[in-house]
């Protein structure tokens, strides 16, 4: 089987008034179907366009997406979208924030909610389905914002520092939630972080992109075995590609 995901010579220039900036340049990989792929690199290397460019929401200056050997023009619903926000509709339930997306595909609601309820129970929200997004803590947040992304049941999961904000135990908690939800949809992930040992501890490659224009700078497979455990953290095998994926970001 090809791969499922195929940037193909990417390159992103923002056009301003006066001056351009080059955010990406020649960006390619190929991601396989269940891949577990992280993305780190410094902070305006060009991670989030990259990501907007893979999910159709941008399109790229030059070079091309593909999406199971199709090309890709525009969002599509075999693709779920996580931000650092999770963007919620105050007014709205956590129930009806993860179903609207099939409301304004015209679902009726009591078959949206049926699906809805599923996710939610997959995220670990089972008793919160009629809690508002104010009721939540930050890390139920990014669930509902997950249930969210998957309620078109997308073959790809795009998600740009998902657990950014979070604070460090509640973050390696969600690593291990989304590694659950991962392993139970079986979805293709590419996910973008800053964080070196978030990108370690969850994938099954890593590619490191340097600073403007944004290139990859290195590509490196992780070798720890699945299912991923805490204490892999302070494992020998962890503490040396850390080190070595530190070098390479500059
Ligand atoms: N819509 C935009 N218009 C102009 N410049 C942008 C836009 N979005 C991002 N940039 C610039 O492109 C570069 C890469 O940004 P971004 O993709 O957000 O990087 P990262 O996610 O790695 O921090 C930055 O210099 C940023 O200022
Ligand atoms: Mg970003």
């Amino acid at each position: 089987m090809g791969p499922v995901l195929v940037a193909d010579e990417i390159t992103m220039t923002y056009l301003g008034g006066q001056r351009s900036l080059e955010a990406l340049e020649c960006v390619s990989f190929q991601v396989g179907a269940g891949e577990f792929l992280c993305i780190v690199g410094p902070s305006g290397c060009g991670k989030s366009t990259l990501l907007l460019v893979l999910g159709g929401l941008v399109q790229p200056t030059s070079g091309k997406v593909y999406i199971g050997g199709e090309l890709l023009t525009a969002p599509r619903r075999q693709i779920g979208f996580v931000f650092q926000k999770a963007n919620l509709m105050p007014w709205r339930t956590v129930l009806r924030n993860v179903t609207l997306p099939l409301e304004i595909k015209g679902l009726k609601a009591e078959e949206a909610g049926q699906q809805a309820r599923e996710l939610l129970k997959l995220v670990g929200l089972e008793g919160f389905e009629d809690a508002y997004p104010h009721e939540l803590s930050g890390g139920m947040e990014q669930r509902v914002a997950i249930a969210r992304a998957l309620i078109h049941d997308p073959a790809i999961l795009l998600l740009d520092e998902p657990f950014g904000s979070l604070d460090a135990l509640t973050r390696e908690h969600m690593n291990l939630e989304l590694l659950r939800i991962w392993q139970a949809k079986r979805k293709t992930v590419v996910m973008v972080t800053h964080s070196i040992q978030e990108a370690i501890f969850l994938a099954d490659r890593i590619l490191v992109m340097s600073s403007r224009p944004g290139h990859i700078e290195a590509t490196f497979s992780v070798p720890l075995h699945r299912p991923r455990r805490l204490e892999m953290l302070y494992g020998a095998e962890f503490g040396v590609l850390s080190k070595r994926v530190r070098q390479a970001i500059h």
